[in-house]
């Protein structure tokens, strides 16, 4: 029986085949650091992660590449943005529905410095009413972050309504893109976006091990560097230097895994992400229409509209714990699903799910087939 993977909201598989050559090539061919050496290897090194900048940058239309920076994963680009911007005395809102990587840091800095966070509940339909993130302003108010979209359920949120507040409040606004980078057109310049954090291993289709962070024009100057070491650049200095991206960057870049990312982002640049997304949405549908039938099934996020979802969707099959099922579908079906929380605690508890162990959650890419969504209902009807 042939692996059939269900589990691209955790990391996307397979990779497009140039993924594979180019971090092949670096290994067996190059290996040496960026950005430290004047060999010819080191240069081919530079050339391309410059070019996977570039692609990053006109990917996400960003008014330069040199406002990516390349991070270790999403987790590491929102903790860079967040520890970078907040101070003693600040205050933040977010959603309930945000992964463990943005509460996470905010709880920490609750703790080590008294920032003060106010988390938003969703409205029954799962989306975040912006009008409630009006009412949560205050004074003090540096950042607002919200999810794109929500790694359980897939429910897109109205990022540039609530952008809008935090430009008019003068508050940054923080994006964490984790389940829409590469699935959903995002154009930096043209919203109200100041910090947009993403991994390069989902939907961009990258190696794991690859992140990126946009710093709109500007911000920089509000976004401490959260670590400070080597750069390649000024290193008669004792500070971190200043200018983009290096600031961000220090130590050793991740070469293998950027060249990856940057076959990756080229493979995308000849896809048309309308489409891409527009295939996941089918099967998503597809698989809804398959099971809701079921008495056993209780599907969630089953009634919007497709502008407002991407290519996950959760549900869970009475009398059975979802890790425990998720488990019979990797042994019995060499189906991969992912079953639990999904480290995001508040949106279990708006689904009423945190306290029976979480969901069941699809999600879908671009090579997922009809056939795989055939394969996952035939399994489910067993039970
Ligand atoms: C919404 C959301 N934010 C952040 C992350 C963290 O991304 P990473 O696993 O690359 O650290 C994830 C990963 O699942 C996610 O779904």
């Amino acid at each position: 029986m042939t692996r059939c993977y269900l589990d691209n909201a955790a990391t996307s598989w397979p990779k497009p085949e140039g993924v594979l050559t180019a971090m092949d090539r670096y290994h067996f061919e190059l290996g040496v650091a960026a950005g430290r050496g004047a060999t010819r290897a080191a240069s081919e090194v530079d050339t391309t992660i410059a070019r996977c900048r570039q692609r990053a940058a006109q990917h996400f239309n960003a008014e330069s590449s040199d406002r990516m920076v390349f991070t270790f994963n999403g987790t590491d680009s929102l903790n860079v943005a967040i520890h970078g911007c907040l101070r003693p005395g600040d205050h933040v809102i977010a959603s309930s529905l945000e992964h463990n990587s943005v509460l996470r840091p905010l709880s920490e800095l609750r703790r080590r410095f008294g920032i003060e966070t106010t988390l938003v509940e969703p409205e029954s339909n799962g989306r975040v009413e912006p009008a409630k993130i009006r009412d949560s302003l205050r004074p003090k108010t540096k950042l607002i972050a919200l999810l794109h979209a929500s790694n359980v359920t897939g429910i897109v949120q109205p990022i540039d309504d609530v952008g809008a507040i935090a430009r008019d409040a003068g508050a940054f606004m923080l994006v964490d893109a984790a389940q829409t980078a590469g699935h959903l057109p995002i154009d930096v310049r043209n919203s109200p976006i100041d910090l947009l954090a993403c991994p390069g291993h989902k939907g961009l289709l990258g190696p794991l091990g690859t992140g990126l962070l946009y710093l709109r024009s500007g911000i920089e100057q509000h976004v401490a560097s959260f670590r400070q070491g080597g750069t390649g650049s000024l290193s008669e200095d004792d500070r971190q230097p200043d200018r983009l991206p290096d600031k961000y960057e220090s130590g050793n870049h991740n070469a293998p895994g950027l060249f990856g990312l940057e076959a990756a982002m080229e493979w995308l640049e000849q896809q048309d992400i309308a489409e891409l997304h527009a295939h996941e949405l089918k099967l998503r549908r597809y698989l809804m229409d398959g099971i809701s039938s079921s008495k056993s099934v209780r599907l969630f996020a089953a009634d919007l509209p497709d502008e407002l979802v991407v290519g996950v969707l959760s549900f869970v099959v009475d009398g059975f714990d979802p890790q425990e099922m998720a488990a019979i579908l990797d042994q019995d079906f060499q189906i991969q699903v992912r079953a639990g929380l999904h480290c995001a605690p508040g949106a279990h508890r708006s689904l009423g799910t945190l306290e029976a162990g979480g969901t069941i959650r699809i999600s879908f890419g671009p090579t997922t087939t009809v056939e795989d969504v055939d394969r996952l209902m035939d399994a489910l009807r067993q039970f």
